[in-house]
């Protein structure tokens, strides 16, 4: 077999939906393989726009197999409207093109619940002074303790209503003492689960496998996969500014782990690099831009979530975040996206290293709150003023974008593979092959 991990440097939102459908063009499987609906994907194809939360970005391809493997926490509701919506849009959708393993995790309506409470405690709970992360709201940190901490039901458990409702049952006496008794909210009833559970089993039984021996007769019969990651580097739960990050592993050893294909299999690591930096949520973002200039940026780069809507925070290109991502996930080439949102700007700035209380750093350090009174170093270079839309190959790219990109590279420590030059599959400068030949 082949393998390619597709992975974000930064906060998420680099556009990596649109990089994986492109890519699906060279491969075989897609593996979607952490994270669950925190994820918004969205992908432009002959004027058509689709966002997806779960169902991996290669299902517009027709004859591409995909894949959401175990490391994925599966919402069975909001998969089934994605589901549906496909079809109705006319993507083929079924048993013979999306696989579901029967290892992943559910996230179920107690774990919404959860997660919202604890983003907005009630003060008589005492959560005043909490840590506020701004989540998604979509579950995902609370069904992924429930995984690490042995309560977590699964799509398998689907398959046998009796085992649901019993696993159900014994999850239900904690979460409804934590719903109730600290954060004042209603229970939630067994029954009512029960008759939704019932509508997911019948809908989804078809879907759920052995991804495990799926993949295994795909890496035996010499196929190419690619791995779709979901979030960014600094998300990661592990390496990312805790605890402002998510609950799954969003660099490139998440792939390996999450799918169950060993690393030694997977062949290049492509790095997605939005031109500047976004995040959605708090922490802390060095080169944000709190004035008009982050304002400009957002509503030409249409920077609102795909899955909540909510605005993105907007800033300069943050070379720090991205030469972390670089080391931590082995990038062997970058995937620019978005460079045509900076045409017009009079100059463009790169941070390189940040000047903090501690020292310059050229990582980010292992404390998130080390970063407090970090000031960005910036290399500042001239803009383009060009529509670079219709560029195929670099030398279409002004001189002045020619510039800033060999500087991401420098930066960086790796290659440039691919830059994107609009929303469409076909906007994008392809350097070089993804998988090897
Ligand atoms: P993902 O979560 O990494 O898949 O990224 P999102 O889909 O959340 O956000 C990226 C947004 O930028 C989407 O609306 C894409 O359609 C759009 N997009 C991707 N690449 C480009 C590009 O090169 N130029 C422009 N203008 N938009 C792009
Ligand atoms: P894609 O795949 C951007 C952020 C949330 C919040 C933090 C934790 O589209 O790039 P969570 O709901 O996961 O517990 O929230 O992580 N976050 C994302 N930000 N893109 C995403 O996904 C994200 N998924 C989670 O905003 O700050
Ligand atoms: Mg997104």
């Amino acid at each position: 077999m082949s393998g390619v991990v597709v992975i974000g440097t930064q906060w998420g939102d680099e556009g990596k939906g649109k990089v994986v459908d492109l890519l699906t063009g060279e491969a075989d499987l897609v593996v979607r393989f952490q994270g669950g609906n925190n994820a918004g994907h969205t992908l432009v194809v002959g004027g058509e726009t689709y966002a997806l939360h779960l169902v991996p970005s290669g299902i517009l391809h027709k004859g591409k197999r995909s894949v959401v493997a175990p490391g994925v926490v599966v919402d069975p509701e909001v998969l089934l409207t994605e589901i549906r919506e496909l079809k109705k849009r006319g993507v083929e959708v079924g048993p013979e093109n999306l696989a579901l393993s029967g290892k992943a995790h559910l996230i179920l309506p107690y774990h919404n619940l959860l997660d919202e409470a604890r983003e907005n405690p009630p003060a008589v709970s005492g959560g005043d002074g909490r840590v506020r992360i701004g989540t998604t709201g979509r579950g995902i940190g609370p069904a992924y303790e429930d995984k690490a901490s042995r309560q977590g039901l699964r799509l398998n458990d689907l398959l046998d209503l009796e085992v649901f409702r019993g696993k159900l049952e014994s999850a239900l006496l904690e979460k409804n003492c934590l719903l109730t008794g600290l954060y004042r909210k209603a229970p939630v009833k067994a029954e009512d689960l029960m008759a939704k559970a019932r509508i997911w089993a019948s809908e989804l039984a078809p879907y759920v496998t052995d991804t495990f021996l799926l993949l295994l007769k795909a890496r035996e019969a010499g196929k190419r996969i690619l791995f779709e990651g979901a979030q960014g580097s600094q998300l990661d739960l592990d390496h990312g500014t805790y605890p402002y990050v998510t609950s799954s592993s969003t660099t490139s050893g998440g792939a390996a782990t999450g799918s169950g294909v060993p690393f030694k299999e997977l062949d290049r690591v492509l790095g997605l690099v939005k031109a500047y930096t976004t995040r959605v949520g708090e922490g802390p973002f060095p080169t944000e831009l709190k004035d008009e200039a982050g304002d400009a940026l957002r509503e030409k780069g249409g920077e609102y979530g795909t899955t909540t809507g909510r605005p993105r925070r907007c800033g300069w290109l943050d070379m720090v975040v991205v030469r972390t991502a670089r080391a931590l996930s082995g990038v062997d080439g970058l995937a620019v996206t978005k460079l045509d949102v900076l045409r017009g700007l009079k100059e463009l700035k790169i941070a390189v290293a940040y000047k903090t209380p501690a020292g310059r750093l050229e990582y980010l350090p292992q404390e998130t709150r080390d970063l407090e009174g970090a000031v960005p170093e910036y290399r500042v270079f001239p803009g383009f003023s060009e529509d670079i839309g219709k560029a195929r190959r670099l030398s279409d790219l002004p001189r002045n974008a020619r510039e800033y990109l060999n500087a991401m590279e420098e930066e960086a420590g790796a290659p440039l593979a691919l830059v994107s030059v609009g929303p469409e599959r076909d906007e994008t400068v392809i350097l070089s092959k993804m998988f090897p030949a």
